[in-house]
Formats: structure tokens, sequence, C-alpha cells
């Protein structure tokens, strides 16, 4: 592929440039896989199990031929919950996506969907899992960072957060401590990392599939209650949020911030 051109230097500005999204093999990461491959960049996605990955891969590469073509697209899979492996992992994992260059962009959206369970239910050993999933890991992905990455500001790190770090839905309460925690490992990240630019996105109520499948005979109910709760009359999709991730990677003037993609619910 050829570089930006003065034509270019908007759509062009991620050809060529290696892309890692960690959570890239379902949801809202799959479509910034989707959404990075569209512009030109060498795609490395990540997930927990092996056939889920292989699927991913093979639709992408279906999908878009031309911009997987001769190895562009690539991935792993590690258990990013599991904390004596954590570390090594998110190594291997860098190594892989940097190849025999340097990475440009880390996207982590990895995390387990199942629904928290109530205060009353919490143990210690219960929160080890969503813990090392949500924070240690993207903390040890810091950590390694500058042996991989080129920590300039045409770089970028982009955490995930969500919309209960700001306004929690009854019974969330451990998500929304993780979502919040994240925000504030991004903001010391952007101070830490300088110049690479950190930033995290906040997203509302998104239909992935594993919400749909959370939700199962609830799905109508769900969207007709996410429609009442938004601005925009509807619940939201990944491409949508994946232009928010793809914004934190173009803007090189962007860092320590949140970007919500909520349909504006917060102020319904
Ligand atoms: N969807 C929403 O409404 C919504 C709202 C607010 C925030 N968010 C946040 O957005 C992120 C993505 O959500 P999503 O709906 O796109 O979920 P998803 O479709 O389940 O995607 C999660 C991704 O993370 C991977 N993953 C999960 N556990 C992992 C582990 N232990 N090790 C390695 N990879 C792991 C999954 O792979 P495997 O399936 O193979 O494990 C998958 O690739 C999450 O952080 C979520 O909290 C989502």
């Amino acid at each position: 592929m050829t570089g930006p051109s003065a034509t270019t230097k908007y759509t062009g500005q991620l050809i060529d440039k290696r892309v890692l999204i960690v959570g890239g093999t379902s949801g809202i990461g799959y479509a910034v896989a989707e959404a990075a491959l569209e512009h030109g960049a060498r795609v490395t996605i990540v997930g927990k199990q092996v056939p889920k990955l292989e699927k991913a891969l093979a639709q992408l590469s279906a999908t878009y031929p031309t911009q997987t073509a001769g190895s562009r697209l690539q991935g792993m899979a590690r258990d990013l919950g599991d904390s004596p492996t954590v570390e090594s992992s998110v190594q291997e994992i860098l190594q892989l996506a940097a190849g025999s260059g340097k990475l440009q962009h880390l996207v982590i959206t990895a995390a387990d969907m199942t629904p928290p369970p109530p205060v009353s239910e919490v143990t210690a050993e219960g929160l080890q899992r969503t813990t090392t999933i949500r924070l240690m890991a993207p903390l040890l992905f810091a950590k390694h960072l500058p042996g991989f990455m080129d920590c300039a500001t045409a770089s970028s790190m982009t955490l995930t957060s969500g919309a209960h770090a700001h306004k929690p839905d009854a019974g969330w309460s451990v998500i929304a401590a993780h979502c919040g925690a994240v925000e504030s490992l991004m903001k010391g990240l952007a101070i830490d990392l300088r110049p690479l630019r950190v930033n995290a996105v906040a997203p509302g109520a998104i239909m992935t599939d594993v919400v749909k499948d959370i939700l199962g005979p609830f799905y109508d109910q769900a969207i007709q209650l996410a429609k009442e709760k938004s601005l925009v009359a509807s619940a939201g999709a990944p491409e949508q949020v994946a232009q928010a991730y793809l914004y934190l990677m173009k803007d090189t003037y962007v860092t320590g911030s949140v970007l919500e993609s909520n349909g504006g619910m917060l102020l319904a």
C-alpha cells in the first residue's frame, strides 16, 4: 500500500501502521479491526478462545481480501484474565504485533462480559479475574509498550471504560468501579508514557453479539429502554463506537481524554 499523500492526509493516516486490538475477536474490538483494515493498517487481534479467534481471522480475511493479503492480518489467543501468566502473555502479544518493526497503536477492549455479581455476592476470589483483565492487563501493556512501540505523539494507546463509570445501573457496582479505575489509569498513563497519547472510550449500550446473548428474551425490552434513555432514540452499534477508537488513533493532539459514545444517555 502507498502511504498518505496530500490528498489522503485524513484518510491515509493509518496506512501500513501496526495496530494491535486486544479484544478484537468480537464486538466493539472486531469493528475496530474492520475500521483499521479499511484504513490500510496492519492488524493484530487478540482474544481468549482459539476457535473464536480463527473464525474472526477468517471472516476479516473474507471481507477484506485485499487489505489482509500478505499477512497484514494476524492474531493470538491468550487468557489475559489469568494473573500468573498475564505478564508473559502481554509480552508475547506485543512481540507478535510489533514483528520486526514497531507498533503504532494499541487498543484494548478485552473484558469478560458476564454480568457482574450483586454487591451481596461479591468475593475477593471472584474479583480476581475481573481486576486482572480490566486493570492489570492494561497496566502491564503500558509497562512493556516502550520496548515495542515508538512512544511518540503519532502513536496511541486506547483503553475502554463504559458509561457505568459515570451512571451505574443498579447491580453494576463491580463494573462501575473498574470502569472508573480504567479512566484514572488512563490519565496516569497519559502523564507517565508521554509523549505517547493515552485515551479511553466510554461506550454506552452497544448491541454486540455478547450483549444480545445476555439479554436473550429481554432483548426487545432492553432496546426500548435504551431508546428511552438516549437522545438519539436508539441503542448503539459496534460500527458506531468503532469511530471513536479510530479518531483517538488519528488526532495526534488528543491525550488524557475520555471519549463518550453513548447516544447522550448521561443527559437523557
Ligand atoms: N457492549 C456494550 O454495551 C458495552 C458498554 C460499555 C462498555 N463496554 C466495554 O467494551 C468492551 C468490549 O465489549 P464487547 O461488547 O465488544 O464485548 P465482546 O464482544 O465480548 O468482546 C470482548 C473481547 O475480549 C476478549 N476477551 C474477553 N476475556 C478475555 C480474556 N480473559 N483474555 C483475552 N481476551 C479476552 C474476547 O475474546 P473471547 O470471547 O475469546 O474471550 C473478545 O475478543 C468491554 O470492555 C466492555 O466492558 C461494552
